[in-house]
């Protein structure tokens, strides 16, 4: 299955009755498997999830830890680059090689990596003790 594939038929499944912006994610982990997810909000706003948190939710709970391709996906006049919050979970399981393809619903797509969109990120060797 692709990535594009995955995220597009995920994405239906977006419970965003607040912001009416359904977001598709899927990520490829490095044993070649597929995860999907989707923003799922809630009437208490903050607390909502993403779509990419989804699909590395989904990755992990299948027992993987690395993960090669993230596509991002929604109906957006542009397209959409993961928030602050989800630049920071992929970073913590994708190398900053990693590419990110962010489309439209309506065919537009742009490349990026995860050290594009993070750069300079915090990650384990920050908390090693000196
Ligand atoms: N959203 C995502 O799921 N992923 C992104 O990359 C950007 C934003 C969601 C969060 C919220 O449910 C809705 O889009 C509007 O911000």
């Amino acid at each position: 299955m692709t990535l594009k594939s995955a995220a597009t038929a995920v994405r239906e499944n977006a419970h965003a009755p607040y912001s009416n912006f359904k977001v598709g994610a899927a990520i490829r982990g490095a044993s070649g498997t597929v995860y999907a997810g989707c923003n799922v909000e809630n009437v208490a706003y903050p607390e909502g999830t993403c779509a990419e948190a989804g699909a590395i939710a989904a990755m992990v709970a299948a027992g993987e830890t690395k993960l090669v391709e993230v596509f991002v996906i929604a109906d957006s006049p542009m397209p959409v680059t993961p928030c602050g919050g989800c630049r920071q979970k992929l970073s913590e399981f994708g190398a900053n090689n990693v590419t990110v393809t962010m489309a439209t619903t309506g065919g537009a797509e742009e490349v990026t990596t995860i050290g594009n969109l993070l750069p300079g990120a915090f990650d384990a060797d920050h908390i090693k003790e000196t």
